[in-house]
């Protein structure tokens, strides 16, 4: 029998069951499937999501613009300038008259406790499109990719190279729920916060996953099943870009790395890439790489987030 999520926040992977992870992932699929039969889904008709952005999007807002009127529904945009989020009123205030107008918000923040705030005042669900803290979307997206190619998630071998980010806390967050054997490979400095790791420690000991973290990228991708990589800056971090780019040098996804791994690794990167820094160009257009399918993914998962949390 379907659960339930009516009226579920998606603020962190942490907060799903894996069970919900799987029926967000079957539902994706059914939609993906029936798109690509020319099916019209008006199945979000007079719907409307609220999108507050902070920062700047391709993927996110696009996706979610474009899913929700694939299913016969409206976006509406509110950026930076426009509603001033943080400067022109409360975000209590934003939360409860947005929710009076929309059947579902969704927001990409600075601070993962605005989104947090938002989803204490809003009487709608809130979706979280990015925080300093996770991404769950683009992991529902990303999960939707390795079982497209892999056939399966449980027991997948997934190695993440990089800074421990707010896309690494998420694909952490999966890993433990689903059972996959997940190693990271991280500068000193920019390990996944032990938070983090406590917060994931009983679902990996339920899943039967597990989690490792290693100095060098050569030992983490060992027979691994998924290299997966992000910036080495993320936004808001702009300052420290010089600084980063000094400590990552070594950490650049290139071909010498991925023949470490299994030879049907495939190699993900959330997007926007920076070809000079944590992915070889040459790695990205590889036939390894799975970036654009992985991209293509969000929107299928985010089609069938809303599905879920508004109907
Ligand atoms: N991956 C991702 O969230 O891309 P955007 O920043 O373009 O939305
Ligand atoms: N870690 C990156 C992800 C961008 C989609 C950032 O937060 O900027």
């Amino acid at each position: 029998m379907a659960i339930n999520m009516k009226g579920k926040h998606l603020l962190s992977i942490h907060d799903l069951t894996k069970e919900e992870i799987y029926q967000i992932l079957d539902t994706a699929e059914m939609l993906k499937l029936r798109l690509y039969a020319g099916e019209n889904i008006s199945i979000l008709a007079g719907k409307t999501l609220g999108m507050i952005f902070q920062k700047p999007s391709l993927r996110t807002r696009v996706s979610h613009e474009a899913g929700m009127t694939q299913l016969g529904g409206h976006a509406i945009y509110l950026g930076p300038d426009d509603i001033k989020l943080g400067r022109r009123e409360t975000t209590e205030d934003i939360a409860i008259v947005l929710s009076r107008f929309v059947n579902a918000i969704m927001a990409r923040v600075f601070e993962h406790k605005i989104v947090e705030e938002l989803a204490k005042y809003s009487s709608v669900p809130v979706i979280n499109g990015l925080s300093d803290f996770s991404h769950p979307t683009q992991i529902m997206g990303d999960l939707l990719t390795i079982r497209e190619k892999k056939m399966h998630l449980e027991g997948i071998k997934i190695a993440y190279i990089g800074d421990a980010n707010n896309v690494a806390n998420s694909l952490i967050f999966a890993a433990a729920k689903l059972g996959m054997d997940m190693t990271l490979a991280c500068p000193e400095g920019y390990e996944p916060d032990r938070k983090v790791l406590t917060m994931a420690k009983a679902d990996f000991e339920m899943s039967g996953g597990s989690i490792k973290v290693f100095r060098e990228p050569e030992e983490a991708v060992q027979e691994m099943d998924v290299i997966y990589t992000d910036v080495w800056t993320s936004m808001g971090q702009e300052a420290e870009r010089e600084e980063r780019r000094k400590k990552f040098q070594g950490y650049r996804i290139d071909m010498r790395l991925v023949k470490m791994a299994k030879p049907d690794a495939i190699v993900m990167h959330c997007l926007p890439a920076h070809y000079d820094e944590e992915l070889d160009y040459e790695v990205a257009k590889s036939p390894n790489s799975v970036i654009y399918d992985q991209a293509e993914n969000r929107m299928h998962a985010e089609k069938s987030i809303l599905v879920n949390v508004i109907t």
